[in-house]
């Protein structure tokens, strides 16, 4: 059973047009006029935002990056700023594909805290790229979440979510394996205990969610045994029935 039941569709670069994207958006809103217990949240592409606004009030919107600067000399850089005064929740922030642009966990942590001060809430997104017997992936995501958490303060530390993402599940990763429930609920204890250490008891109201090539099949599995409040979901989030199915899953499994 989960509390507080959050799916999140991460578009990465698609669709390839608006028409499309409207499509997409608009399906997945219809079918979902019942689901009252668990938030939606879509991130498309940025220049999608806007005009997705106005086809449901029940989908939050999410970007899928934003900058550390509010304004400025910044030539191609969207701030928060501009994303929060166009409607814009949420901000998936460090996720694997822009780690491997070169993003570091400074530069995700700078844009941590700017997403907080323009009024976005951060989906920090952590994990490791391969699993190796030492375990020394559980040290690769604590030293992620206490660099990019680095000076967040114990009053917003409950409006981040964390997305785990093990790199080796994700759908991108070319000879991905399938991450196990259990892999997925001994990271979110691990990750619940290092919030724990570091922010006290608010860090309780932190949402940790799984994402890796997370479907319609497996979701279940996820989220009555993972351990996690919610999935972050790319290849599936592009099509409107399973992403509906993944929704109403969580739906009835929230108390
Ligand atoms: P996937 O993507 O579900 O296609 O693996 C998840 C993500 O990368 O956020």
């Amino acid at each position: 059973m989960i509390k507080r039941a959050i799916i999140v569709a991460n578009w990465k670069m698609n669709p390839a047009s608006l028409k499309d994207a409207g499509k997409l958006f608009d399906s997945i809103a219809k079918s979902i006029s019942n689901v009252k217990k668990t938030e939606v949240v879509i991130c498309p592409p940025f220049i999608y935002l806007e005009r997705l606004k106005k086809f449901s009030k029940k989908i939050s919107l999410g970007a899928q990056d934003a900058f550390w600067a509010d304004a400025g000399a910044f030539t191609g850089e969207i701030s928060g700023e501009m994303l929060y005064d166009i409607g814009v929740k949420y901000v998936i922030l460090g996720h694997s594909e822009r780690r491997a642009l070169g993003e570091s966990n400074i530069d995700v942590n700078k844009k941590v805290k700017a997403a907080f001060s323009s009024g976005l809430r951060p989906i920090l997104c952590v994990g490791e790229s391969v699993r190796d017997d030492s375990h020394s992936y559980f040290n690769l995501v604590k030293i992620q979440l206490h660099e990019c958490l680095n000076g967040v303060s114990k009053n917003s530390i409950s409006k981040v979510i964390i997305a785990y993402e093990p790199v080796w599940a994700i759908s991108s990763t070319i000879n991905r394996r399938d991450a196990t429930s259990t892999d997925c609920q001994e990271m979110a204890i691990f990750i619940r205990k290092i919030l724990f250490d570091k922010f006290g008891s608010e860090s309780q109201k932190v949402r940790v969610i799984y994402g890796g090539s997370a479907n319609e099949k497996d979701a279940k599995d996820f989220l009555s045994s993972g351990g996690v409040d919610g999935l972050l979901v790319g290849r599936a989030s592009l099509d409107a029935k399973k992403f509906v199915e993944i929704i109403k899953i969580a739906e009835n499994l929230v108390k």
